[in-house]
């Protein structure tokens, strides 16, 4: 993922380089996500990892350009598909959105209009077909909800989403998402309000569409559990920076940062079932102003050395297709 490893055999969809994003205040500027380099590969699933704070919803936000250079100082380069999303106009970028890239979101109202039925929601969102008929829009609506699991879809076009349980309207969400046949599909936290079950039935889900359409995927997670289930690669991100990346199985089975450690010691999903009582990770994610000097990690990692408190470790190599950002990181 970061540019000098091998890690992206496919050409990249997206391609993030050195993104940097500072929102103005009246303390200055709060950096949120600092000089981030990732890359999503065509067909695979990216997982973005990192405690509330660390600047995942800013980094794809700033990426899609949604955060407006008004309230914010973007640096660095963002390309979908070679196409530089940075300096698009708002009309270029309008055409990508919803079509080329789509987004779900962790709560599945924020999408759907609430006074509109699904069945208009669905033929709504077609509207770029412009040949198409409307009892062909209704088909394919009908079709896109029966492959997310809507049971009998024919007969719930009349309904509201208020009448649909939390999981069935992230799944009309997904649907929504997938009937503008998007190349890139970004996720963040799609799974946080629903239960255990349901959300272990969205990521099956989403990995089982990501196979049939091919579309690639970023996904944004607190858990590194979830994760697991359904990434190639995997990005922490911590305070705005990125400390581990890597391949999905180098994460979990040989982490090298702390931070990556910790997550892995305190996910939930990641415990033996008979544990209530979770651990957390002492201490928070340093705000934007609270960043030290050195490590960004030290108030919390138990290894914290006098280097660790004088030099900011950078991101390097530790094997194939991994890096991590700290100084006692050894590799394989
Ligand atoms: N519009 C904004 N103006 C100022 N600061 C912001 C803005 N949006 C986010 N931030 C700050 O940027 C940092 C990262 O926030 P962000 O929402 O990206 O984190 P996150 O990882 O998505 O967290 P969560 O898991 O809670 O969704 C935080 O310190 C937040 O306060
Ligand atoms: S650089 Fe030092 S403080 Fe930072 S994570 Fe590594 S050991 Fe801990
Ligand atoms: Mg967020």
């Amino acid at each position: 993922m970061s540019g000098k490893m091998e890690m992206a055999k496919n050409a990249p969809v997206l391609e993030i380089r050195n993104l940097s994003v500072g929102f103005n205040g009246a303390r200055g500027q709060a950096i949120a996500v600092n000089d981030v380099s990732l890359t999503v590969p065509a067909g695979k699933v990216v997982g973005i990892v990192g405690e509330s704070g660390s600047g995942k919803t800013t980094l794809i936000s700033a990426a899609l350009g949604l955060i407006s250079r008004q309230t914010a100082e973007i640096t660095g380069e963002v390309k979908f598909e070679g196409r530089d999303i940075l300096n698009m106009s708002e009309r270029e970028l309008r055409a990508i959105r919803g079509t080329d890239i789509a987004m779900i979101f962790q709560d599945p109202m924020t999408a759907l209009n609430p006074s509109m039925s699904i069945g208009t929601l669905m033929t709504d969102i077609q509207y770029r077909d412009q040949g198409v008929s409307m009892a062909e829009k209704r088909r394919k609506a009908v079709e896109m909800l029966r492959r997310v699991g809507i049971p009998d879809p024919e007969s719930r076009l009349t309904q509201y989403p208020h009448e649909f349980s939390g999981g069935m309207r992230q799944r009309i969400c997904i649907a929504m998402a997938l009937l503008g046949q998007p190349r890139l599909l970004i996720a963040d936290e799609p799974t946080t309000a629903l239960d255990v079950t349901m959300e272990a039935q969205i990521i099956h889900l989403l990995r089982k569409l990501q196979q049939d359409f091919h579309t690639s995927i970023v996904f944004v997670s607190h858990n590194l559990g979830i994760i697991a289930e359904i990434c190639d690669y995997v990005a922490v991100l911590y305070s705005g920076c990125l400390v581990e990346q890597g391949e999905v199985d180098h994460i979990f089975h040989n982490p090298q940062h702390p931070y990556t450690k910790a997550l892995l010691a305190c996910d939930p999903a990641l415990l033996p079932e008979h544990v209530t009582d979770f651990p957390a990770i002492p201490g928070e994610v340093p705000g934007p102003f609270d960043r030290p000097a050195g490590c960004i990690f030290q108030a919390r990692c138990n290894l914290a050395a006098d280097i660790c408190r004088q030099v900011s470790p950078p991101l390097r190599p530790v094997e194939a297709d991994h890096a991590a950002a700290c100084h006692m990181a050894k590799g394989v």
